[in-house]
């Protein structure tokens, strides 16, 4: 059946859309990446490791059995579908912070049947190649997908609708932030999403430090290989020279602050280039490329009270290792 043009509603050149020129989010990128290269403590924002290839490698690299968040995630929404669906209610508008190839959400629509659903990554191509893929299989559903950077930008579009915006966060991306941070951060979706909003919020949990750590350094390599993508990510965004040949990952488990933490470590000493300055790594010395924090159903829960969401609901998998927490705007 051909796709009617009103049902088809999946674009990504919105007028309204607040998502800068590619030039300015370039530009604005480059800065970023710089003066994160350039601190005595050498770092890269971990949403750099998503161009098209690290998004391909981060949907292979959840295939693993090392890797348990995304299985046990899929696993509690599936048996909670229900009382999930139940919590969020109808008529909702979802927004998929980190959509990526939107399958954690489109796991949700039969059931929860939302009014729209608005995909949300700073990887656009590889968001629009999914949202295209997923527009016919739904078509009564508008689909609004928005190629933005998130953690600058949360200002939507008048294409999307003020009433009960469900803030989708799943995958323990929160856990990206540092506990302030993601407070902060959840306080902005706080404002966001209006007096009848709420959150969806998946969060991995604090268990044994065995099994974090060989989830962040699979047999296989692939999270090697996901975290020395970003060193071509950056090259592409900076210009730099990064030779990915003169560095190794390293998934760290910091206990006192319970974050897994993944760095690129140099093999030998090496200057690296870009326009306008270089810099001198010295033989494993470090860039620091994410933080995975773990927490605690109540550490979780102060956490969206603080940020103004209150009646939070979570559910558990068997193992007590992810929890999927529903809150809503206080
Ligand atoms: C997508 C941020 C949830 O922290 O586990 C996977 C990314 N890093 N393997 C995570 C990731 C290393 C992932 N998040």
């Amino acid at each position: 059946m051909p796709i009617q043009p009103e049902a088809y509603t999946y674009s990504n050149t919105d007028q309204t859309s607040p998502e800068p020129a590619a030039g300015n989010a370039q530009n604005r990128s480059a800065a970023e990446l710089a003066a994160g290269l350039l601190d005595d403590k050498a770092h890269v924002s971990p949403k750099y490791l998503y161009d098209t290839l690290g998004s391909k490698l981060f949907e292979a690299l959840c295939l693993l059995p090392e890797y348990y968040p995304t299985r046990t995630e899929d696993a509690i929404v599936a048996a909670n579908m229900a009382s999930i669906v139940r919590a969020i209610g109808p008529e909702a508008t979802l927004i998929d912070l980190g959509a990526g190839n939107c399958a954690k959400a489109e796991r949700l629509f039969p059931t929860l049947r939302p009014r729209q659903y608005v995909p949300i990554d700073i990887s656009r191509e590889f968001l629009e190649q999914a949202a295209a893929q997923l527009q016919p299989r739904y078509p009564q559903m508008r689909i609004t997908p928005l190629g933005l950077d998130f953690s600058h930008e949360l200002a939507l579009p008048d294409s999307v609708p003020a009433e009960r915006r469900v803030f989708f966060y799943p995958g323990s991306s929160i856990g990206n932030f540092s506990p302030d941070q993601a407070s902060a951060f959840l306080r902005r979706l706080r404002d966001a999403c209006g007096a009848d909003g709420a959150v969806v919020l998946g969060v991995d949990l604090i268990k044994d430090a065995a099994v974090l750590q060989a989830a962040y350094d699979d047999a296989l390599g692939l999270t090697s290989a996901f975290n020395l993508n970003l060193l071509r990510n950056v090259n592409r965004l900076l210009g730099s020279d990064f030779n990915v040949a003169d560095w190794m990952h390293e998934a760290r488990f910091n206990e006192r602050a319970q974050c897994m933490e993944m760095h690129l470590k140099a093999r030998r000493s090496v200057i690296v280039r870009w326009p306008g300055a270089q810099r001198l790594f010295e033989r494993h010395e470090c860039i620091h490329t994410e933080n995975s924090y773990k927490y605690t159903v109540p550490s979780i829960t102060r956490l969206l009270s603080q940020a103004g969401f209150a009646h939070a609901q979570t559910w558990l998998d068997g193992r007590n290792w992810f929890a999927v927490v529903h809150a809503r705007a206080a």
